[in-house]
């Protein structure tokens, strides 16, 4: 009782009317179409962020809202409504010690193999964001294999929120968000693009492909991948999709393939498949 009486003084300080019931549903929602288990201190962050949504589409209520979300075939609101819930901070060489170990252990031995012919590195970034991520596994690679376009390079990057998979396509970023970037791969993949901004050397970008990819749906991919990035991203999720996540890593990572998971998350529990062979670094056994 207590409750809903404040649920309803909350509802007519605000901007629009937003009642527990609708904060339910879109937690419902969110959890089927995306696998994102939102928390009741998420509460005011989903109010704030919808909030947006609200204004640009001149309404007043949550539930005339969600109406326009769930039933309305005729709009994209779907879409839109996913892309503000996700959270996508990320930065360049995040987490360095992934890209030490990339650098070391799979990169280098491959750059020194006497294999003839065309060399393979297939990589996937799960959850790439904006791109930070996936370039950053591009420059590392471009810099300890130079000549990686003689042969089988690839990088998948794949994220849920189309906006972030735009902002990957754009590759433009701004002069304060390079400063993790090395001297060396600065010089060598960044073009000056104006007083705020750099550009990706197209030819670094030709490295990679991009896809919107809800990692709660079917997966198209057929090859196996000899490294998988999804870091900070299982966070947002229950354990049942976690451990379904790591089951799907584990049969398209390539034995002894490395997953990179993030710092405040942990695959060995959920998951036999995988040794951890480092800080949050995991091997796919044989
Ligand atoms: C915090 S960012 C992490 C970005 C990058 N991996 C990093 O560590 O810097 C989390 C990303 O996961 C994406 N994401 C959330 N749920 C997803 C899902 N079901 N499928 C695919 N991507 C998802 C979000 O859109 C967001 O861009």
């Amino acid at each position: 009782m207590l409750a809903k009486a404040k649920s309803t003084e909350d509802s007519r300080e605000r901007e629009f009317l937003f009642t527990d019931r609708d904060f339910k549903m879109i937690v419902s929602l969110v959890h089927e179409r995306a696998g994102i288990a939102l928390t009741e201190q998420k509460r005011e962050l989903v109010y704030s962020r919808l909030s947006r949504r609200l204004r640009i589409l001149k309404l007043k209520k949550f539930s005339d809202y969600l109406r326009l979300v769930d039933g309305d075939k005729s709009t994209d609101e779907m879409g839109n409504f996913i892309n503000a819930i996700t959270t996508n901070l990320t930065s360049f060489f995040r987490e360095s010690h992934h890209f030490d170990h990339l650098a070391k252990s799979v990169v280098t031995p491959l750059a020194n193999s006497a294999h003839a012919g065309r060399k393979e590195l297939l990589v996937w970034s799960a959850g790439c964001s904006t791109g930070e991520e996936p370039y950053s596994i591009a420059m590392t690679i471009a810099n300890g294999l130079p000549d990686w376009k003689n042969h089988n390079v690839r990088i998948l990057a794949t994220d849920l929120d189309t906006n972030a998979v735009a902002a990957c396509r754009r590759a433009t970023y701004r002069h304060e968000s390079i400063k993790q970037i090395p001297r060396d791969m600065t010089k060598q993949f960044l073009i000056n693009d104006s007083d705020e901004t750099v550009r990706i050397d197209p030819d670094l970008q030709r490295m990679l492909s991009f896809k919107q990819l809800n990692l709660r749906g079917t997966w198209p991919m057929q090859r196996q991948y000899d490294v998988i990035f999804c870091r900070n991203v299982m966070i947002y999720f229950d354990d049942a999709f976690k451990t379904d996540l790591l089951k799907g890593f584990h049969s398209l990572l390539k034995p002894g393939g490395y997953l990179y998971i993030g710092h405040s998350e942990s695959a060995g529990k959920l998951h036999g498949g995988f040794d951890l062979i480092g800080r949050t670094i995991y091997e796919r056994r044989a």
